[in-house]
């Protein structure tokens, strides 16, 4: 498959559905519960980090140029110090330690993982904190993504950033905690989402070429359709549920 251009089509449709994923992330980036009874107290602490680091200077990265304008101009609205400069996670742009903190849901899991989690590590100051989230291997979303893979006879990827004992190497030597958490994505039918993310999600955009090469396009779009429609959860309209984990880093010295 050609490299992915995230420029291409309407990834913020996609982003609209994933922001419940991205506000586990930010909430993760405050201390977790350790106790059950201190739960009210953590979770006034995670708001307080959360608003932290909404309002704090902010630098995004990512090599869709496209994508950093739209961030751009959510940042200028809310009136965030913010920067956002093209580039990839294996080559960020920051002296040793100079972040308190870095977070990336679903964005550097599409890097190159040994060298993107070192160049984390090494950002990130004693004491601050990596967030990231990465899908699991289960569920009917990742299964059109094998099933998509197979047709176009591309190799499985290796799971890598799905893969809590890949992930927990990745990060030796630092305070690493992974949590699996679920996120539900609804549409009218299953026709109306299949038809969203064929038309608009760049992965589907870059693959098609391909299908259409070798002649499976359609055949693509049916069996993707039919997994959906086995795994639907909303009888009369459609959900599908995926999830995936949140890897919290704590930074040690
Ligand atoms: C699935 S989208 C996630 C975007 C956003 N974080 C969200 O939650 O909607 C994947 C993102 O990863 C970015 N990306 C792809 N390859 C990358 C790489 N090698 N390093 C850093 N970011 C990358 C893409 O540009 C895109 O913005």
């Amino acid at each position: 498959m050609n490299r992915i251009d995230w420029g291409q089509g309407r990834y913020e449709l996609t982003a609209d559905r994933l922001a419940p994923a991205a506000d586990v992330a930010v909430a993760a980036l405050a201390p977790q519960p350790g106790r059950a009874d201190r739960r009210r107290r953590v979770r006034h602490r995670q708001r307080r980090a959360a608003d932290r680091a909404r309002r704090g200077h902010r630098h995004g990265r990512g090599p869709a140029e496209r994508l950093l304008g739209v961030a751009r101009e959510r940042a200028a609205a809310e009136g965030a110090d913010a920067a956002f400069v093209p580039g990839e996670g294996t080559a960020l742009p920051f002296a040793d330690g100079e972040l308190d903190a870095a977070i990336s849901v679903f964005g550097v899991i599409f890097a190159e993982a040994r060298a993107a989690a070192l160049e984390l590590r090494r950002v990130v100051r004693p004491g601050g904190r990596i967030v990231l989230t990465a899908w699991t291997t289960t569920g009917p979303l990742a299964e059109v993504g094998r099933t998509l893979q197979g047709i176009m006879g591309i190799p499985p990827t290796p799971a890598t950033w799905s893969d809590p004992d890949v992930l927990r190497e990745l990060f030796a030597g630092h305070r690493v905690s992974i949590a699996e958490e679920r996120i539900a994505f609804d549409a009218p039918s299953v026709e109306a989402y299949v038809a969203e993310h064929a038309e608009h999600h760049p992965m589907w955009l870059a693959g098609t070429p391909v299908l259409r090469e070798i002649g499976r396009e359609d055949e693509a779009r049916e069996r993707v359709t039919a997994i959906f429609a086995d795994a639907n959860e909303a009888p009369g309209a459609f959900r599908t549920t995926s999830s995936y984990y949140v890897v919290t880093v704590g930074v040690l010295p």
